[in-house]
């Protein structure tokens, strides 16, 4: 019955190094928030740009991006669309989010705007 215990013993470590993986979240997962960015991207511009008045949320450090997540989820911030929309999330994922857009740089490698089409198609 020794073989019994000695799977135990190869096994037990592997366990606890998975929980000390599954501990309180710091730096976010941004395989996540590439994937949770695609409802975002629809009004907020990958390319840097503000447009019709929605900022660009790209390179905004994580610390103070995950924060101003938070104020819209606790309707700190008043606009009501972005409190909708944070208001889904749980620190986990504005975390995952923050880390991502924090990751993407605006400047003069960026892609350049694509030009706005004026007067009739
Ligand atoms: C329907 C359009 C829309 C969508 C979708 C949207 N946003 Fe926003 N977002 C806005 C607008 C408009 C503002 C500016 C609100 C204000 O004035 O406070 C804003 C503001 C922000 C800000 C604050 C920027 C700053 O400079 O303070 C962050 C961060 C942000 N959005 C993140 C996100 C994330 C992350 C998502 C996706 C999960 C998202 N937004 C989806 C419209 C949108």
């Amino acid at each position: 019955m020794s073989g019994f215990h000695n799977r135990w013993r190869a096994i037990l470590p592997a366990l606890s190094a998975a929980s000390l993986f599954a501990g309180p979240a710091q730096a976010g997962d941004k395989a996540l928030g590439q994937y949770l960015s695609s409802e975002c991207v629809t009004c907020h511009q990958l390319s840097g740009q503000q447009q019709a008045g929605i900022p660009a949320i790209i390179g905004i450090p994580e610390a103070r991006f995950a924060e101003a997540l938070n104020e819209y989820r606790s309707k700190q911030r008043a606009n009501p669309v972005m409190q909708n929309i944070a208001g889904k999330f749980s620190n986990d994922e504005i975390a995952a989010l923050a880390a991502y857009f924090a990751s993407l740089k605006t400047g003069p490698r960026a892609p350049a705007p694509a030009p706005t089409p004026r007067g009739r198609q």
